[in-house]
């Protein structure tokens, strides 16, 4: 291969590129190619949920993730798309309280659902307990990973005060303590390339004991 079959190639994989990403932006645009090449339509539904507390609803390809639904249709991109493969915990979000990776559920099993992102747990003016713990603790560095990692620590924390068991759990009959291990362990599905994991465990055992 030439330099010039190379320049080609990248020319051409750049056009393929722009083209995924406009109809990754536009079901409308998806639905016209779909049948101009003989190709099934995509299933369209209207999804109503509650996100932040405001009421939502939108026409989404049923394949659509809610972490996409979220990015894409609704702009709020606080949650993050790291892997997109269920196993950096970036795009984590809470649905009617339990954490659950966005990336890897359809936004169409969530009729109904009560959504938070970080950008509903608190305000720049008045954080969420935990976003002031993260930033008092220094639980992160680059930040990319922040917002799934807080969202997750709020949920472990309800799963703790829920009893909730977890692999680490020594004796499932009684109270789950708040301790480092049982913390890392409900927290290892969140990855921080960062390595702020010290920090981000010191903020959630602040918050776990001035609830206490
Ligand atoms: Fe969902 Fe990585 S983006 S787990
Ligand atoms: Fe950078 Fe976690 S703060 S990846």
């Amino acid at each position: 291969m030439d330099s010039n079959d190379l320049q080609v190639s990248r020319r051409g994989f750049l056009k393929l590129s722009a083209v995924s990403a406009t109809v990754a932006a536009s079901p409308p645009l998806l639905a016209k190619m779909a049948t101009a090449d003989g190709g099934r339509p995509p299933v369209m539904a209207q999804v109503a949920m509650e996100v932040n507390g405001k009421p939502q609803t939108l026409e989404l390809d049923t394949r659509t993730t809610l972490l996409d639904a979220l990015r894409e249709h609704m702009h709020l991109t606080g949650t993050k798309k790291g892997c997109d493969h269920g196993q950096c915990g970036a795009c984590t979000v809470l649905v009617d309280g339990r954490r659950i990776n966005s990336c890897l559920t359809l936004a169409v099993m969530h009729q109904g659902a009560k959504v938070t992102t970080i950008e509903g747990l608190g305000t720049p003016d008045k954080l969420h307990p935990m976003q002031a713990a993260f930033v008092k603790h220094d639980g992160y560095q680059c930040g990319y990973c922040t917002p799934g990692q807080i969202c997750s620590a709020v949920g472990v924390l309800d799963e703790i005060r829920r009893d909730v068991p977890s692999h680490v759990t020594a004796d499932l009959g009684s109270k789950a303590a708040v301790g480092e291990v049982e913390l890392r362990e409900r927290m290892s599905g969140n990855i921080c390339r960062c390595g702020a994991y010290s920090n981000i465990i010191e903020a959630m055992t602040e918050v776990a004991g001035s609830k206490a």
